[in-house]
């Protein structure tokens, strides 16, 4: 049965126009047919691998650093990019170090154990991955190597309704990843019907279903580089202008009756542990996995993986937690939320 749960993403701002249509997959556009990408083609960016010394990578944003020397500038502004100014997107990072953790010692944290249960489901850590669109922008088999990761990892992959890789694929190279599967849904319903028998036939075993692109926001960026995404989304949106610092708030509404999600800015271990003391029950990334898998492919997005879980573990000892059902609220130190 497909499950499903409340994934608060604080910032996507593409959005559909009202009558688009889709071609009956949901493969809604390939890289083949993504405009303005001619320069990032696999030969461009080999030989910018070749040409850059392999150096460790020790936190998220040496990845950051190294995918915007690897990737073409269309597509790194299309990863990198936000709406109008640029704000939301500034401010779902800042929002995390408005917040101080307080520290806890002089307590046995021999043993820290990062497990976690999200929609019944065991994972390693509650770090997972968001749901992004034309992975094969950033590596070559895109997709592939992220389910691939991710299930290394042993944590949740959100596969995107605009992958590049069919879905068949994603699963065939990942058989026995926990795999969600993101729609934006179709105003045709026997589709949205179809896709969701495909997914669950595949063993996709929820759905996000995305509802926060209300109109196509002002991607300057894109717009510079001419892409046009408007014409290959098709969601009519149902969500007010966003909320960004939004997670107590909707924590204190559901009133723990259903799980409560978080991505947007989450860039470190100490990110993580906050959102989950403040009542998340599992954060997702969304460009922190282009940038590993651009820079090393599959290895690359285990590496971005094993970072943050790493730094979360860090946190959780220096905060007393030895399991993340000793994450609560008290952690919090100063908030200016
Ligand atoms: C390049 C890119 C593509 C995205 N594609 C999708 C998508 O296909 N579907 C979706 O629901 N969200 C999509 N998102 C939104 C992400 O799921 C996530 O909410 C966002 O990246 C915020 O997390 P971050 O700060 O970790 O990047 C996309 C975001 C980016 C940057």
């Amino acid at each position: 049965m497909l499950r499903s749960g409340l994934l608060l993403g604080h910032f996507w701002e593409f959005g559909a126009e009202e009558g688009d249509e889709v071609a009956g997959t949901p493969r809604i556009m390939t890289t083949a047919s993504w405009p303005q990408v001619e320069e990032n083609t696999d030969m461009a960016t080999a030989s910018k691998r070749q040409k850059t010394p392999e150096m460790p990578f020790v936190c998220l944003t040496d990845f950051q650093a190294q995918a915007r020397e690897r990737l073409s500038k269309t597509t790194w502004d299309y990863i990198e990019g936000g709406a109008g100014e640029g704000f939301t997107k500034e401010d779902n990072i800042a929002a995390f170090k408005k917040i101080r953790l307080r520290p806890r010692y002089l307590k046995d944290v021999s043993e820290v154990d990062t497990r976690t249960i999200i929609q019944g489901e065991k994972i390693s850590a509650p770090i997972c991955i968001s749901p992004t669109g034309f992975h094969c922008l950033a590596w070559p088999d895109g997709e592939m190597s992220t389910a691939r990761a991710a299930q290394a990892a042993d944590i949740c992959y959100i596969t995107s309704t605009y992958a590049s890789c069919t879905l068949e694929d994603i699963v065939a190279t990942a058989p026995r990843g926990l795999r969600w599967f993101q729609l934006y849904v179709q105003r045709d319903r026997q589709l949205n019907k179809q896709l969701i028998q495909r997914v669950e036939s595949l063993g996709f075993k929820a759905l996000v279903i995305t509802v926060d692109v209300p109109i196509t926001g002002n991607r300057r960026h894109d717009i510079r580089n001419q892409v046009d995404l408007k014409t290959n989304l098709l969601l009519k949106d149902l969500r007010s202008p966003k909320e960004i610092d939004a997670l107590t708030e909707v924590v204190a509404a559901v009133k723990g009756k259903i799980e409560v999600y978080l991505d947007g800015g989450i860039r470190t271990g100490n990110d993580v542990l906050k959102s989950l003391a403040l009542g998340a029950k599992c954060v997702f990334l969304g460009r922190p996995i282009l940038w590993g898998l651009a820079c090393k492919g599959e290895r690359g997005v285990e590496e971005v993986l094993n970072i943050l879980k790493n730094e979360f573990h860090t946190s959780m000892t220096l905060t007393g937690c030895r399991s993340v059902a000793e994450i609560n609220r008290d952690l919090i130190q100063f908030s200016r939320l």
